[in-house]
């Protein structure tokens, strides 16, 4: 969507809120021993305290309220009581959501207990990759200048890019137009506008540059078993720095 006055900035500020706590309450629960399915259970109430739907659920019909992905696991994973977190393992959680009307969407990977030198690189990069690539989002810029910033970070840290995941709109539904592409080469032609309601996700891998579907068709893993990171933030293009709406306690 493209704000049309300050009403939509409050309520995306407000959905905004929601998830990030959603993601920051389930960051903290991140232990070893855990199953995904308790996450989830803490994340589903933190969006019922507000009132708000996640957002994966009232749009695709996902069979959980949150999506965590674990390891070569990237994105769309399902939350189940018989995947038990371990030590050393990565996990993603994102949240996304709905409150009247207004749709938001934050996404985070954490370490489990201590994880190895190559995984927390992984997650440094990834997370420097978006804030990178947010640093070149403001109105009239073309959208291949998000991908190279996040390109040129994770090739300086020796990290592929998930050519086949993108950030996007959002505000009115989960999915809007335009595709926020992470390769330079896809984001030619388009410039961003202000107002622009939209998310930027980077995805970064040990070694893989796409993703297949697993057979619970759902989750989206690496063909070759390599681990992936994600983070996300929804944000609001301005002539200046964007305008963060689900920055939290975690970002
Ligand atoms: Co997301
Ligand atoms: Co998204």
């Amino acid at each position: 969507m493209t704000i049309a006055d300050e009403s939509d900035v409050v309520a995306l500020m407000r959905v905004g809120a929601v998830v990030a706590e959603a993601r920051d309450e389930m960051a903290e629960h991140v232990a070893p021993g855990i199953t995904t399915a308790e996450l989830d259970a803490i994340g589903r109430a933190v969006l019922e305290k507000h009132g708000a739907r996640s957002a994966p659920q009232l749009a695709y019909d996902f069979p959980a309220a949150t999506c965590i992905s674990v390891n070569d696991e990237l994105a769309h994973g399902i939350p189940s009581a018989s995947r038990v977190l371990r030590e050393g393992d990565l996990i993603n959680i994102d949240v996304s959501a709905e409150l009247d009307g207004y749709w938001a969407d934050t996404g985070a990977s954490f370490p489990v207990g201590r994880v190895s030198q190559r995984a927390a690189a992984l997650l440094w990069a990834t997370r420097a990759s978006l804030h990178d690539a947010m640093r070149e989002a403001r109105a009239g810029a073309s959208l291949a200048r998000i991908g190279r910033a996040v390109e040129q970070r994770a090739k300086r840290a020796g990290f592929k890019v998930v050519k086949d995941l993108s950030g996007h709109g959002v505000g009115r539904f989960i999915h809007e137009a335009p595709s926020i592409p992470n390769t330079e080469a896809e984001g030619r032609g388009i410039s961003l506008w202000k107002g622009l309601v939209m998310t930027i996700e980077p995805f970064l891998t040990t070694s893989a540059t796409r993703v297949i579907e697993a057979k619970d068709g759902w989750t989206l893993r690496t063909p070759d078993g390599s681990w992936g990171a994600q983070f996300e933030h929804t944000m609001i293009i301005t002539q200046g720095a964007p305008i963060v709406v689900t920055q939290g306690r975690a970002a």
